[in-house]
């Protein structure tokens, strides 16, 4: 807004109906461009902002139909806005992290902050640090002030990852916190007042750590109001096809080029039981998208032979005849070996003492594609 009639009041009413600033005449150009600059940064910075939140949400949705998964939205949508604590179960690569972040983007307190520590991942001795900060000094090494974990999720989500790890003096000290909403940063005499959701996930059994005395029972049952359990992806096998296409749909995008997955090959993902759970599929279709740059349908034979090793080791009753059963296991040895050689005939055909054109031909013979 820019006025020759400037009063206080025009400012401030101008401001209030959205006016980024209050220029008065006569105008000093340098002024009005710095203005200007600062106004269009401003802008940016919001729609950049929007742009995160945006992609934040869609990187929180949960895929797949199956029983297990559609019955985890639904809890999710009932206890998200609550402030409940949730203690989330699962194997690794099943989507924990995914759930603690769809609880956050649905809850009350989508607008704050979501921040995450991985309790694992951090040495014991920085660990109470890391998520209480500590004062300039407070011990040899803290050269500067830090500011911890919970005060930086105040009015959001704090997601405890691998909490299972924490040491128990650390645990005592969040046992704290939650019950009172406050603690003191390391070499902090006064209390910091928090308000913070608290999301744990781990893939222990807590109650057995319990038993061993490796966790307190009192911060378990604190953090445990509501249970999640994710299960292991072999649990949900009709997750696969949906989850595939959605992860090829992310790479697709992220390496510019559509690409779609024939029935044949999903038949092949959906034998295969995963014990990397949902982050090996993940892994799977990014290699499988890098790999093949200029395949638009993906197919069973672009799979990595990983994917077929155990599919076809079968319970022996299951085989009619000593032909087929050794058919089975010579197509499980010949695949280990071409997975140990990445796919190398030749090489692998050296390993295996035969003729590359026999190798070629015993491939054809089992039903083995031949990468190009
Ligand atoms: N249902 C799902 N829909 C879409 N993506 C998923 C789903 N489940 C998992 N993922 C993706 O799989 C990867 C692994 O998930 P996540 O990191 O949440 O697993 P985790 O249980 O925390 O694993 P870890 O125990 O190893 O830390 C992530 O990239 C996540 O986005
Ligand atoms: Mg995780």
């Amino acid at each position: 807004m820019i006025s020759g009639h400037g009063s206080i009041d025009a400012a401030v009413r101008a401001t209030k109906l959205g006016a980024f600033d209050f220029l008065e005449k006569p105008l000093s150009v340098e002024r009005t461009l710095i203005v200007l600059k600062n106004a269009l940064e401003a802008k940016r910075l919001r729609s950049e902002n929007l742009e995160f939140r945006r992609q934040f949400q869609s990187r929180s949705v949960l895929v797949g139909d199956s029983v297990p998964i559609k019955a985890l939205r639904q809890q999710i949508g009932l206890m998200a806005p609550t402030n409940g604590r949730v203690l989330i179960y699962g194997e690794s690569g099943t989507g924990k992290e995914l759930v603690a972040r769809a609880i956050h983007a649905q809850s009350l307190r989508k607008d704050s902050m979501f921040v995450e520590v991985n309790c694992a991942a951090i040495p014991e001795d920085l660990i109470e640090s890391e998520l209480f900060g500590h004062r300039k000094g407070a011990f040899a090494g803290a050269a500067a002030e830090k500011e911890g974990k919970f005060r930086k999720a105040d009015g959001g989500t704090l997601f405890l990852d691998e909490v299972g790890d924490m040491s128990l003096k650390t645990q005592s000290k969040v046992l704290r916190t939650l019950d009172e909403g406050r603690f003191a940063p390391l070499g902090e005499d006064e209390l910091v007042m928090v308000d913070v959701r608290v999301i744990a996930a781990t893939n222990k059994d807590l109650e057995d750590e319990i038993s061993k005395g490796n966790f307190r029972e009192d911060l378990f049952y604190r953090l445990n109001v509501i249970p999640f359990y994710v299960p292991p992806l072999r649990e949900r096998k009709e997750d696969v096809p949906a989850l595939a296409r959605h992860f090829l749909k992310e790479f697709s995008q992220a390496y510019q080029r559509p690409r779609e997955i024939t029935e044949d090959a999903l038949d092949a993902l959906l034998r295969y039981s995963w014990p990397g759970n949902v982050r090996e599929l993940r892994n799977v279709i990014e290699r499988i998208v890098i790999m093949n740059p200029t395949i638009a349908r993906l197919d069973r034979k672009h799979l990595p032979t990983l994917v077929f090793r155990e599919g076809s080791r079968r319970p022996w009753a299951e085989f009619s005849s000593l032909h087929e059963a050794r058919a089975a296991y010579e197509r499980d040895y010949i695949l280990k070996k071409l997975d140990e050689n990445h796919g190398n005939v030749s090489r692998t055909a050296e390993v295996l003492g035969l003729e590359r054109s026999h190798l070629y031909r015993k491939m054809k013979a089992l039903g083995i594609a031949v990468k190009e």
